[in-house]
C-alpha cells in the first residue's frame, strides 16, 4: 500500500486525499449486516463528496441531510425518477436531521413532503407556517458521556417535555412520525446507547398509549471508528442495540440510524508533503502543505487526534507537524514520533482521515486544499 501511495502522490501531486470506494461499500454492508433491522441514512455532513454519495446511493443507502444543498446532492440521482417513485424515495430515504432550519429552506423543501427533525416549539411553529407538508421526528436530549463530540448541549428536547410537544404538534395539525437522538459522535461508551434507547422507548410507548401513532425511532450516529486498538467493535455495539431494540420496541417500529463517520473515516488517506523544516526551541518542526484550515480541520472541529507516518524509516524523535498558513494556530500536532532526518519534498501520510476533514476545509490564506483522488469507483 505504501509504495502505491507514494506513486499516486508522484503522479497526482500533494496534498492528495485518496478515497477508497471499496472500503465505503464494505462499511455500509457491515453496518447492514450487523444491524439488519436498522435503515442506514448516511450523514452526508461527514464527507459530502459527490462520488461518495453516488457510491452509497448505488448501494441502496438512505441519506441524512443537514441543508438544502446536501439534499440537492442526493436529489441529483433521483431527479429523473417518475413523480411517484421520486416522492416515495424522498419520504422513505431522506431525513433533514438538522433540528433548526431557516424559513427559506423550509419553503424550498415544502413541495417534497420531507421528513424533518425538530426539538422545540418555535421550530414547530416555523415548520407549520412554512412547510406544513413535513413529517416530524422529535429529537430528544440524551446522554453523550465520553463521546469525542458531544451533542446534547445544543440539540434535543428534555425528555420530560417531549410528550407535551408531541401533543402540541398533533394539535397544530402536523404529524409526529417518530423520535430521534444522537449519543455524540465517536461514541465508545455504549451505555449512552442503552440509556438513550430506554428514554426513547418510554416516550414512544407513552405517546402510543395516548393515541399518537408514532412509527419511527431514529438512533442517530455515533458509531465508532477503530482509530486505535482500544475502540470497541461495531459487532459489540450491534449486539447491544439489536437486543435492546427487540426488548423495547414492537416489531412494527421502523428503526433508522444516521451513521456518518463510520461509513467514511477509514476510507480515506491523505498524503502531504514537507515544505519546510525548522528547529524551534530544540524541537523539529515539519511544515507540511496541509493544515488545520484545510484537510486537518477535524483537529479543531472534530477533536480528532491526527496520525502521521513517514515512508522513510529511521530513528524517531518527537517532532511538531504544522500547516502551511501564516497563522500560528495552524499547528496540527506538537508531538509526533517521526524520523528527525526527513527532508523538504518528503511525503507523510495520514490514515483514517475520511470523516469531518475535507468537508470542513477552507480556502484560508489562498490555499486550495487537497486534491481528491477516487479509487475503486464502480
Ligand atoms: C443529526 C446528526 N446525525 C448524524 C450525525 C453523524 O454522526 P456520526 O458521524 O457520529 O455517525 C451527526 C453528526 O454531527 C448529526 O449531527
Amino acid at each position: 500500500m505504501k509504495t502505491n501511495l507514494q506513486k499516486l502522490a508522484d503522479v497526482h501531486g500533494t496534498p492528495l486525499f485518496i478515497i477508497d470506494h471499496d472500503t465505503i461499500r464494505k462499511n455500509y454492508r457491515l453496518f447492514k449486516k450487523q444491524l439488519p433491522r436498522v435503515q442506514a441514512y448516511f450523514a452526508v455532513k461527514a464527507n459530502s463528496n459527490q462520488e461518495i454519495i453516488k457510491t452509497l446511493f448505488d448501494e441502496g443507502a438512505s441519506f441524512d441531510v443537514a441543508s438544502y444543498n446536501e439534499f440537492m446532492q442526493v436529489y441529483a440521482y433521483i431527479r429523473h425518477f417518475d413523480p411517484r417513485t421520486k416522492d416515495f424515495y424522498i419520504w422513505d430515504k431522506i431525513i433533514f436531521s438538522n433540528t433548526i432550519k431557516d424559513r427559506q429552506t423550509l419553503q424550498k423543501i415544502k413541495k417534497f413532503r420531507p421528513l424533518v427533525t425538530y426539538d422545540n416549539r418555535d421550530e414547530l411553529q416555523k415548520i407549520r407556517q412554512h412547510c406544513a407538508s413535513a413529517g416530524l421526528v422529535l429529537r430528544l436530549k440524551v446522554p453523550d458521556t465520553g463521546s469525542q463530540v458531544e451533542m446534547s448541549s445544543k440539540f434535543g428536547i428534555e425528555p420530560g417535555d417531549a410528550l407535551s410537544l408531541i401533543k402540541q404538534s398533533f394539535d397544530a395539525g402536523l404529524v409526529v412520525e417518530g423520535l430521534s437522538f444522537h449519543v455524540g459522535s465517536q461514541c465508545t461508551n455504549f451505555d449512552n446507547y442503552t440509556a438513550a434507547l430506554e428514554i426513547a422507548a418510554a416516550i414512544f410507548n407513552d405517546a402510543r398509549k395516548l393515541g399518537y401513532p408514532l412509527k419511527i425511532v431514529d438512533i442517530g450516529g455515533g458509531f465508532p471508528v477503530a482509530y486505535d486498538a482500544d475502540v470497541p467493535k461495531l459487532e459489540k455495539l450491534a449486539r447491544i442495540i439489536n437486543g435492546e431494540c427487540s426488548r423495547l420496541f414492537p416489531a412494527d417500529v421502523e428503526l433508522i440510524a444516521e451513521p456518518g463517520r463510520f461509513m467514511v473515516a477509514n476510507a480515506a488517506t491523505l498524503v502531504s508533503e514537507i515544505i519546510g523544516k525548522a528547529k524551534r526551541d530544540g524541537k523539529i518542526f515539519y511544515h507540511i502543505n496541509d493544515g488545520v484550515y484545510h484537510t486537518f480541520s477535524g483537529v479543531v472541529y472534530d477533536h480528532w487526534i491526527p496520525n502521521f507516518h513517514s515512508f522513510k524509516k529511521s530513528k524517531p524523535e518527537i517532532c511538531a507537524v504544522v500547516g502551511p498558513t501564516c497563522d500560528s494556530f495552524d499547528k496540527i500536532s506538537l508531538a509526533e514520533e517521526l524520523p528527525g532526518d526527513l527532508k523538504i519534498g518528503d511525503y507523510l501520510y495520514t490514515l483514517n482521515i475520511g470523516a469531518y476533514s475535507i468537508a470542513s476545509s477552507t480556502k484560508f490564506n489562498g490555499f486550495d486544499g487537497a486534491k481528491v483522488l477516487h479509487l475503486n469507483k464502480m
